[in-house]
């Protein structure tokens, strides 16, 4: 009864949706375990494509249950708007969605605060996506949040929503010089969405609990990545959850001595979306090719993610604070064009050389990125299914990540497809 972790070993965008989707076939239950609708997780079946942010990407994966755990805040507009899109592919929803009545809402005066704070030119803009998330976390924290048990109860959810806007709207309005927001016409919000969401929550926890006592096998699914992560990324240019495998326990109820295995994701080379330090960042020809080459733009909003060279301080530092036991490799394809390929090994930080990222993470502003250089192997890694059938180059180039990250790759994907990945000793 495998209880299995997901997580994304760089700044997000990894892959982790295929990975799910490649390995929900030998799950029975998926569950995400934090953040929101900032994910994009993208799904290729049969030349179809889906693009998941709330749900779990093994909806796709017939009959499999879906958990969205107490970790992740829900905005339900952006919820049924995916229902919806799901619906129209075919995909049957009906009963696979367990939602924690302990999740709690984002709701449109989050989406209003994160635009306006990203707006506000006194504060360091982050780049978010814009979506709600770090306001309603803030909320959550700041115990003046609207968790899903409280739609249950319209006395608690009237006088929650009063209070939580008493000290929203004096930061609306006095901070940022915006409209109040009116207690009345966000509960009228609310309620709107309570019928159809109230069939969806469920305790979550206890439904976890039992699978595992029931020798069911488990996939938690991580949004973002590593160096997104809220204490352990690259703050403040990050998220605002908790993104390392440890989130999976806390935000799904999973005791840590039930978990097996944690599945890294990295990419072949890095991207990022948004601000904040980026060391082997490539703002020159090769960067935009391989943007190009990888179709870098984001799923969720639209943006251009920026590329640059395989990190192995980053991948070094993912394994390790996340326990990785095993690599996902995805995107390899996107190299076959290039002569040439980097690996940083290590920084070079005031003239010293640094192996790894510590705790003050503000260095890696300053960070030059020391690098290996390797020949492109110039032909074609796309589609290809057996490890035994990629070139040498490629080869000599993956036993290098995988030794620059510390854990071994038992996955390379070479195609957005399901069928375009290699898993090595089946
Ligand atoms: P996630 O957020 O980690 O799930 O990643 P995204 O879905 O945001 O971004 C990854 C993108 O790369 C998606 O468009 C995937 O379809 C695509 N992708 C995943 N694996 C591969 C691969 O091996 N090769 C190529 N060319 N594309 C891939
Ligand atoms: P998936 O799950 C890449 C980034 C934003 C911004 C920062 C904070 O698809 O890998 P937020 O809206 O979360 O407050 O933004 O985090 N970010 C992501 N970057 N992939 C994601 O998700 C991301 N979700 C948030 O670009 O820099
Ligand atoms: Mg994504």
């Amino acid at each position: 009864m495998p209880v299995n972790i997901i997580v994304g070993m760089q700044w997000g965008d990894e892959g982790k949706g295929k990975i799910v989707d490649i390995l929900s076939e030998h799950h029975d239950v998926i569950a995400r375990y934090q953040g929101g609708a900032n994910a994009g997780h993208t799904v290729v079946i049969n030349g179809s494509k889906f693009v998941l942010h709330l749900i779990p990407s093994g909806i796709l994966r017939e009959g499999k249950t879906c958990v969205i755990g107490s970790g992740v805040v829900v905005d339900p507009q952006s919820l049924f708007a995916e229902i919806d899109q799901l619906e129209k592919g075919g995909v049957n929803i009906a009963g696979r969605i367990l939602i924690s009545p302990r999740a709690h809402c984002i709701l449109p005066i989050h989406k209003d605060l994160d635009r306006a704070s990203e707006s506000d030119t006194s504060q360091k803009k982050i780049g978010t996506t814009g979506k709600g998330i770090g306001p309603a976390y803030a909320d959550k924290t700041a115990r003046i949040g609207i968790p899903m048990f409280y739609l249950l109860d319209d006395k608690k959810l009237e006088s929650a929503v009063h209070s939580m806007l008493m000290v929203k709207n004096s930061l609306l309005t006095g901070f940022y010089s915006k409209e109040r927001m009116e207690p009345e016409f966000l509960l009228k919000e609310i309620r709107s969405f309570i019928p159809k969401l109230q069939p969806l929550i469920g305790d979550t926890r206890s439904a976890l609990a039992e699978a595992m006592k029931n020798g069911k096998n488990i996939l938690c699914e991580g949004a973002q990545g590593t160096m997104l992560d809220l204490d352990h990324g690259t703050y403040p240019y990050v998220t605002s959850s908790y993104t390392v495998s440890g989130g999976a326990c806390v935000g799904l109820g999973i005791p840590p001595g039930k978990i097996d295995k944690v599945i890294g994701v990295v990419k072949a080379y890095t991207t990022r979306v948004g601000e904040g330090p980026f060391p082997t960042e490539l703002t020159d020809a090769i960067g935009a090719k391989i943007q190009e080459e990888g179709h870098e733009f984001g799923a969720t909003t639209g943006r251009p993610r920026r590329c640059g060279w395989f990190d192995g301080p980053v991948a070094r530092y993912a394994t390790e604070i996340n326990g990785v036991n095993e690599i996902a490799l995805t995107k390899l394809d996107v190299l076959d064009v290039l002569d040439k390929l980097s690996v940083c090994v290590a920084y070079k930080v005031d003239g010293k050389v640094v192996e790894n990222i510590r705790d003050d993470v503000s260095i890696l502003e300053k960070a030059r990125p020391v690098y290996k250089e390797f020949d492109g192997w110039k032909s074609k890694t796309a589609g290809v299914t057996e490890y035994s059938k990629l070139p040498d180059k490629a080869k000599i180039y993956l036993d290098f990540l995988q030794e620059q990250s510390g854990a071994k790759i038992s996955i390379v994907s070479t195609g957005q497809g399901r069928e375009s990945t290699i898993v090595k000793n089946k």
